[in-house]
């Protein structure tokens, strides 16, 4: 660790005004993140199991919950119980607390990458607006479906892949995500996104939002890239960190 990030965390750790202003602003070290998962495993462990899914209906680690949105939803769970008593209340310290909420945040992240999750509304703003993410993305039945609709995306990823998807592209591409270009028999080349494939056939969605299979065999040539289509955001860190907001709140048209 550089002397400057020691600095920055003793700043963290030791100004009682920045530390409050810090949970605030969701802005977690992986300090904080460590001081969570030691949390975790001797007080929660025991019945939501080592990877956060072992309840019914609830996984941690993927910040699936019942009832709960934000994080002081999720504050408020862990002081009161959950369930009429099969969730016993908690009494943990301030710095407990806000270790748990960083570590079940991270998504249980091992590598324990900070992430900061910032307004869901200004979120929603900057993806509309600014961010030009609707330009690509669908949610909730609005935009177009040539990238990945995000309508549920809270369920399927961690916020700290989350992060990385706009931070790190590179690093987080999925491979059902990964864009591929064809060459048709007659010679059309065709750029688009991988809906299903299986071993003779594949369907794509192009640009045009035109949904098209084809038999593999019949293919001059089949290229999946390993180029995501996102570059690393321009954005500042504020605007990330209310993308990141507004995308852990997609949780489905049901919810
Ligand atoms: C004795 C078992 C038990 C322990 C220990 C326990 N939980 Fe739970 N937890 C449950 C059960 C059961 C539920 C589901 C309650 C319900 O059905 O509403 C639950 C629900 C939750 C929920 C979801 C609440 C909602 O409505 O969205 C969260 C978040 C949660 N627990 C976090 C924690 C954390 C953090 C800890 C450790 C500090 C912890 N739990 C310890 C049993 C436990
Ligand atoms: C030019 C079209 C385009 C724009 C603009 C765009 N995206 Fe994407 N996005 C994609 C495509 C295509 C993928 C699939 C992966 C890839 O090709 O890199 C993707 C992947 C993602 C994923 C990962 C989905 C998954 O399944 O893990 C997230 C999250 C995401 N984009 C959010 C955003 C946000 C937030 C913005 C605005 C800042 C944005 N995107 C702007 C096209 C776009």
């Amino acid at each position: 660790m550089t002397s400057r990030c020691l600095l920055a965390l003793a700043i963290i750790l030791f100004t009682p005004a920045l530390h409050a202003q810090n949970m605030a602003d969701h802005t977690y070290t992986s300090a904080t993140i460590a001081t969570g998962s030691r949390v975790y495993l001797q007080r929660c462990a025991l019945c939501h199991g080592p990877d956060g899914g072992w309840v019914e209906d609830i996984n941690l680690a993927r910040g699936k919950f019942k009832s709960v949105v934000t994080d002081k939803d999720l504050i408020e769970i862990i002081h009161r119980g959950a369930g009429d008593g099969r969730m016993p209340a908690f009494n943990l310290t301030e710095e407990e607390m806000e270790g748990i909420v960083a570590f079940i945040r991270t998504g249980f992240d091992p590598d324990g990458e900070a992430v900061i999750i910032g307004n869901m509304q200004r979120g929603k703003q900057v993806f509309n607006g600014k961010g030009e993410c609707s330009s690509c993305h669908r949610v909730q039945g609005i935009g177009p479906r040539s990238a990945p609709d995000l309508s549920d995306i809270a369920f399927k990823r961690t916020p700290a892949m989350l992060q990385r998807t706009l931070t790190r592209p590179a690093s987080s591409l999925m491979p059902i995500n990964r864009p591929i270009e064809i060459e048709t028999a007659g010679g059309e080349v065709i750029r688009g996104r991988r809906l299903n494939e299986d071993t003779y056939t594949v369907q794509i969605i192009d640009g045009n939002e035109r949904l098209l299979t084809f038999e593999k065999a019949s293919l001059r040539r089949f290229e999946v890239s390993t180029t995501p289509t996102h570059t690393p955001t321009t954005l500042p860190e504020d605007d990330v960190a209310d993308l990141l907001g507004f995308l852990l709140s997609l949780r489905g048209n049901a919810q």
